[in-house]
């Protein structure tokens, strides 16, 4: 691999004593699609918080395009390039779509603001206040503020949670043309194993806070230690 856009080393957590994250190492090429799967309490959003420095790693180490940025804050990350969105909808309500997005490229060190509203659909209801969306139009705009600015590297938490199968679809057949088209590389914690298959390049399997396995999708699917862990056999 040439150098990777986003790199872990030997990534830990602890939460009382509790191991959430237990020595990862974790390496994305650019513009590849990352999926991150596990059972509830694998450490999957540790990862990201470990990564985007919302929470501090106990060692380890984190590079973003071969830079070491561990010891930066979470704001200077975003700066630096890497950008996520939460397994929560992160959306004021009380603003318009359009005066969000405007809002975020205004903070941005690239403004495509107009760019993303168009990119994702949002320009005709970018008049209407975030409160008056519906859920999955929340959703997508929750994907097109993290895609403000044109992060190199983005985090995705969960962004088809609460969508239906079709709108699940829509999302990431959306996510995996624009990573494409902008370079962006990403990674996905995503329940939806059809999301999951469908649009990543390759995908890495926590289990306990440790790394299970990682490969293509095809191998993921037919390794036995991650059917027992986590697909069962209904994969
Ligand atoms: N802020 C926290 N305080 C205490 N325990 C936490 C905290 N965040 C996560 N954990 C614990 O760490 C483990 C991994 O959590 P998490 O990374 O959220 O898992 P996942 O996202 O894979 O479901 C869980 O057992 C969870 O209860
Ligand atoms: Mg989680």
């Amino acid at each position: 691999m040439t150098l990777p856009a986003i790199e872990g080393r030997a990534l830990s957590r602890t939460y009382g004593g509790f191991r959430a994250l237990d020595g990862v190492d974790l390496k994305v090429a650019r513009g590849e699609v990352r999926g991150i799967i596990g059972p509830n309490g694998a450490g999957k959003s540790t990862l990201m918080d470990v990564l985007t420095g919302r929470a501090a790693t106990r060692g380890g180490t984190v590079l973003l395009g071969g830079r070491d940025i561990s010891a930066l804050a979470p704001r200077a990350r975003q700066r630096a390039g890497l950008a996520r969105s939460f397994q929560k909808t992160n959306v004021f309500l009380d603003l318009t779509v359009g005066e969000q997005i405007r809002l975020a490229g205004r903070c941005a060190t690239l403004d495509n603001g107009e760019e993303v509203l168009v990119a994702l659909g949002l320009a005709e209801i970018a008049h209407r206040p975030a409160a008056d969306i519906s859920y999955g139009d929340r959703r997508r705009l929750d994907l097109a503020l993290a895609l403000v600015g044109r992060p190199q590297v983005l985090l995705l938490d969960e962004p088809a949670a609460g969508l239906t199968v079709e709108e699940s679809l829509a999302m990431a057949d959306l996510l995996k043309d624009l990573a494409r088209r902008w370079h962006v590389t990403v990674l996905l914690v995503e329940h939806d194993m059809e999301v999951v298959f469908g649009i990543c390049d390759r995908i890495t399997v926590l289990h306990l806070g440790r790394l299970l396995a990682e490969g293509t999708p095809a191998e993921i699917r037919s390794d036995p230690r991650v059917i027992s862990a986590y697909l069962g056999t209904a994969a």
